[in-house]
């Protein structure tokens, strides 16, 4: 059995933050950030209440509802954040407790951009092997608290909010997936967790805001998700015209169209939202996912392949039947 995605859900913050906001706080400009990235708003959380835990659960409600199931009916729950809001329980735990989803075994993990697509391929191997027949995956992420506000070459970028996805074990679904990581980039894009007080021990608080180096990355991201989408392809025996839809990380708009002409595909088999959501980690394949579902643009049938690349570093596919 593999896993099919029957629910989705998404929750962007209240308040949509404009280019036009950002230049007004710091030296940037609508023109420079829209024409390197796409983005024109972002949402950001702009309350105590609005949380990584709040927008998780919103997201997975709504997902649940999509999915016409309760609850009680979920054997699993993986959250995948880099931004939660306590070390320890695990977000996920909190949304088991929120949720009341009492059967559910419940853990987070830590791929960043690429942990929705970790948390999918996870699901399908825990459907695959018989453990589980029902899951719910979350990617959430408030990016806004680890940026360094003082860094206009990355705060501009990314943007908070969640989005979910109920599966079940099936016979069709999934039909093929891969990831991987190579730690030894990993310093391209980072953030220390938090510095440690211990009375013997001087650290450089500095690191603990994200830290990119944005032209590595961006090569980094050309690159390997090409090579990671030529990858699957080749295992799943498909060409890239045989795909529907193409729903990538959204981080910009640029390492989009690159991949998209490197496939040779037009720009319209690659939905994106990242002109009013901005890069939101974890969550950015999760919410167009439910974008898209919502809005009617995937056909029972339809191929639709999921890549995304992230620290780590990391990176992703998984190739679906809808
Ligand atoms: N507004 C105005 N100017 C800015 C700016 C901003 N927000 N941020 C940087 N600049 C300036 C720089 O200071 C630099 O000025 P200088 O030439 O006077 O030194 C100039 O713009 C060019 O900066 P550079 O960093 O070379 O820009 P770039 O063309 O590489 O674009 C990114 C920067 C971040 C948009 C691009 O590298 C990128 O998208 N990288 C990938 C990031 C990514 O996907 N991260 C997520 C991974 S999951």
């Amino acid at each position: 059995m593999r896993a099919k995605i029957i629910g989705t859900g998404s929750c962007l913050p209240e308040k949509t933050v404009t280019n036009n906001d950002l230049s007004a706080l710091m030296d940037t400009s609508d023109e420079w950030i829209k024409s390197r990235t796409g983005i024109s708003s972002r949402g950001l959380v702009s309350s105590e209440t609005e949380t990584t835990l709040s927008m998780a659960v919103s997201a997975g409600t709504s997902a649940l509802a999509n999915a016409d199931l309760l609850p009680e009916d979920i054997d699993l729950i993986i959250v995948a954040t880099v931004s939660s809001d306590f070390v320890t329980p695990s977000t996920a735990c909190m949304v088991q407790s929120e949720l009341g989803a009492v059967h559910a075994a419940a853990f987070d993990i830590n791929a960043a951009c690429s942990g929705f697509l970790f948390a999918l391929n996870t699901v399908d191997a825990y459907f695959q092997a018989g453990i589980y027949r029902t899951a719910l995956i979350i990617g959430v992420e408030t990016l806004s608290k680890i940026i360094d506000w003082k860094d206009r070459s990355t705060c501009v970028l990314f943007g908070d909010g969640a989005g979910a996805a109920v599966l079940c074990a099936d016979e069709e679904g999934i039909m093929a997936n891969l990831q991987g990581s190579n730690g030894s980039g990993g310093h391209v894009l980072m953030c220390r967790n938090r510095t440690n007080n211990n009375p013997f021990v001087s650290t450089d608080p500095s690191m603990d805001y994200l830290y990119m180096d944005g032209q590595e990355v961006f090569k980094f991201a050309v690159k390997k998700e090409a090579e990671c989408i030529q990858e699957l392809l080749t295992q799943a025996g498909l060409a890239p015209t045989d795909i529907n839809w193409y729903l990538l990380h959204q981080a910009n708009q640029r390492i989009i169209s690159s991949i998209a002409r490197k496939l040779k595909l037009p720009l319209d088999k690659f939905p994106s939202n990242l002109d009013h959501c901005g890069n939101t980690s974890a969550a950015s394949i999760p919410i167009l996912l439910d974008e898209v579902h919502r809005a009617g643009t995937l056909a029972p049938g339809d191929l639709v392949l999921l890549s995304g690349f992230g620290a780590g570093l990391t990176w992703g596919a998984a190739l679906l039947k809808w």
